[in-house]
């Protein structure tokens, strides 16, 4: 996959709340063209080897049983400086820190339930897109 490439997902607690629409309608208006897009929902393992990285973190468990509660959206979104500029878009991990304007600042409920994934590296991008999304998924 190019680097010019990230992955996204609308968490549960954004879906839940009916979110779906107005996140992609800034993500688009940011600039960001999605070439994957699906509605699915992880199982347990899933969000275990996702999120393996946080595998030995006092809420480990909680992300889990989070991100596994009910559907998501998974997107793939292409453009220049695409990882780092997302994350800029979806704002700090904790909304309580994310600047004015961000996803996370206007749809965020908690630092556990913050509406929105973002990959934080080019490598990483690739291998969550590859994850969820196979080839013929992706434009
Ligand atoms: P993400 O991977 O989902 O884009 O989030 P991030 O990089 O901003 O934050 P990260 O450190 O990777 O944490 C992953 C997700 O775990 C949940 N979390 N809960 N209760 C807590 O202390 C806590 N800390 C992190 C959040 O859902 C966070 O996005
Ligand atoms: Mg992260």
């Amino acid at each position: 996959m190019a680097t010019n490439r990230t992955f996204t997902m609308l968490k549960p607690d954004a879906v839940e709340k009916g979110h779906i629409g107005a996140i992609l309608e800034k993500i688009s208006a940011s600039g960001f063209k999605i070439v994957a897009m699906k509605l699915t929902r992880m199982t347990k393992a899933d969000a275990e080897t996702f999120y393996g990285i946080h595998k030995d973190r006092p809420f480990f468990g909680e992300l889990v049983e989070y991100m596994t509660r009910g559907p998501i959206v998974a997107a793939i979104l292409e453009k220049d400086n695409a990882v780092e500029d997302f994350r800029t878009l979806i704002g700090a991990t904790n909304p309580a820190d994310a600047a004015e304007g961000t996803i996370r600042k206007m749809y965020a409920a908690s630092l556990g339930e913050n509406a929105v994934h973002g990959s934080d590296s080019d490598d990483n991008a690739a291998i969550e897109g590859a994850f969820h999304f196979s080839g013929r998924e992706m434009f």
